[in-house]
């Protein structure tokens, strides 16, 4: 059945044979949250831009990111390192020799793909990341994979492209210039392993949190803000010794789920880990983390065993001993690193996706509501006088109280109803009503978001009230 909504209801289109990811991508354009990238000079590939809304909610995702993995951690403290470093830190990280992904580009149509995702999509069981070059052409050739775009098997080559920008340091351009934008935030953490260390005075096992943008020449279709070419990476590098890296490695992937389903509220049913079948010759263990996204499963963040090579090759390279000395037994050592790294963005495209509902409440009605977790909806109650003759002045009273406490915004236009349904769909989690009893009985209807119920309250109670929830 095709559901057709009131006119009167909102400025979204409900049509249900829009695919979910459509819809919240216009939810987002629509009211406020995300819009693309340069949009009047008819965009970027791969970037968009957070508008108040979008600001909110991932502001919310990070201080929760923030509390959980730094403030709440006695062996924690964070840090903000720079987008700029030297090169050479992306000799020591490995990542100018090799962080590439491997192209092909169609001879018919000419689109352009890459190898491993081909192979990946094709046969779910087999892991492209283990295969040569060699062997991803020749699988791709053999098994006639075709190309997503056109159907036909007419592929290039793979040719190896470098995922990381350049850019040039001074006013000369020439490769002696070049300096890059970070493709990860981690390398700073390693680099300022031992300048966090000493001013901190923390003993191994030990963290160092942080979040901040990354920069990767993504050329491959983005899936709205799952696949960006600036990204914000919140990571968590945990120092600590061989022998119990193992057992912390598990402790860091049972975090990653907390985090994800007491913090951002996430289903829990719809992640999984999955582990990496071909580990880097340090690690002794690694799994990613995905969320099914409406496109299928995709990474929302990782659990990796980075063994000493990060640490180990900056020593080598720099030429400075960073090794730590325990304080007990003297011994000196490179710790050895399990890293727990989340996506910003596409935890913020995961709790849109988790949190969009459709409730059909009557015939020719259907309700939008994002079902947000109240502590990171972008606002966390709505005030509206029933009418502006005569409220406002109370309005902006119960205004002024909320938005010491919350973050509270204020809608005096329209109908009730409409402005009810306004908020359900930025996910509001509390309307508070003022209306003509009020400048009597000093009560306001407090309208719940997922329940629709309204209560009647007292002024003096909004605050305990709402924070309660939080
Ligand atoms: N320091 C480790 C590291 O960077 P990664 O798996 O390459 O590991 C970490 O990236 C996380 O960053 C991923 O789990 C993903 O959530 C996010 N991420 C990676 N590339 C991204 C992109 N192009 N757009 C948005 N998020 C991205």
């Amino acid at each position: 059945m095709r559901i057709f909504p009131r006119k009167s209801q909102s400025l979204l289109c409900y049509n249900v044979f829009m695919d979910k990811l459509e819809k919240i991508i216009t939810l987002c354009k629509g009211r406020g949250f995300i819009f693309p990238g340069s949009e009047i000079y008819g965009g970027l590939a791969n970037t968009w831009d957070y508008g108040h809304l979008g600001v909110e909610l991932k502001n919310n995702i990070k201080r929760e990111w923030w509390n959980f993995f730094v403030r709440e951690n006695k062996n924690a403290v964070g840090m903000d390192g720079g987008i700029l470093m030297n090169p050479n830190v992306w000799v020591a990280s490995g990542h100018v020799a090799g962080f590439s992904d491997p192209l092909m580009d169609c001879r018919d149509c000419k689109t352009r793909h890459r190898a491993d995702k081909l192979i990946d999509v094709f046969q779910k069981d087999i892991d492209p990341d283990a295969m040569s070059v060699s062997e991803m052409e020749q699988f791709i050739a053999e098994k006639k994979i075709p190309c997503p775009n056109c159907k036909k098997t007419n592929f290039t080559p793979i040719r190896q492209f470098n995922l990381m920008f350049k850019t040039n340091r001074g006013v000369v351009e020439g490769s002696e210039n070049t300096i890059y934008l970070r493709p990860e935030t981690a390398q700073s953490q390693f680099v300022n392993f031992q300048n966090v260390q000493r001013t901190s005075r923390l003993k191994v096992p030990f963290g160092i949190g942080q979040i901040g943008k990354a920069f990767r020449n993504e050329i491959t279709p983005g899936n709205f803000i799952f696949r960006t070419v600036e990204f914000e990476q919140m990571e968590f590098q945990h120092f600590t010794t061989d022998a119990k890296s193992l057992v912390d490695y598990k402790t860091f992937q049972d975090k990653a789920m907390d985090f994800y389903v007491s913090r951002l509220g996430l289903n829990g049913e719809k992640i999984r880990f999955k582990d990496h079948i071909q580990l880097s010759h340090y690690a002794k263990a690694a799994a990613d983390e995905e969320y099914q996204f409406p496109f299928g499963w995709g990474e929302i963040g990782g659990t990796h065993h980075r063994g000493t090579f990060d640490l180990g090759n900056h020593q080598d390279l720099s030429k400075k001993n960073l090794e730590y000395q325990c304080p007990t037994t003297n011994e000196k050592f490179i710790p050895t690193v399990i890293e727990s790294t989340y996506g910003c963005d596409r935890l913020v495209l995961a709790v849109l996706v988790d949190a969009y509902h459709e409730e059909q409440i009557a015939d020719d009605d259907v309700r939008v509501v994002l079902k947000l977790k109240p502590s990171l909806a972008p606002y966390t109650v709505c005030v509206l006088p029933l009418q502006k003759k005569g409220l406002t002045e109370k309005a902006d009273e119960v205004f002024a109280m909320l938005s010491r406490e919350f973050n509270t915004t204020y809608d005096d236009t329209a109908s009730i109803g409409k402005r009810y349904r306004r908020q359900d769909e930025i996910g509001t989690p509390f309307c508070v009503t003022i209306d003509y009893d009020t400048l009597e009985d000093g009560c306001v209807t407090v309208r719940n978001r997922d329940t629709m119920e309204q209560e009647r309250i007292k002024i003096d109670d909004l605050v305990p009230t709402i924070r309660k929830t939080l």
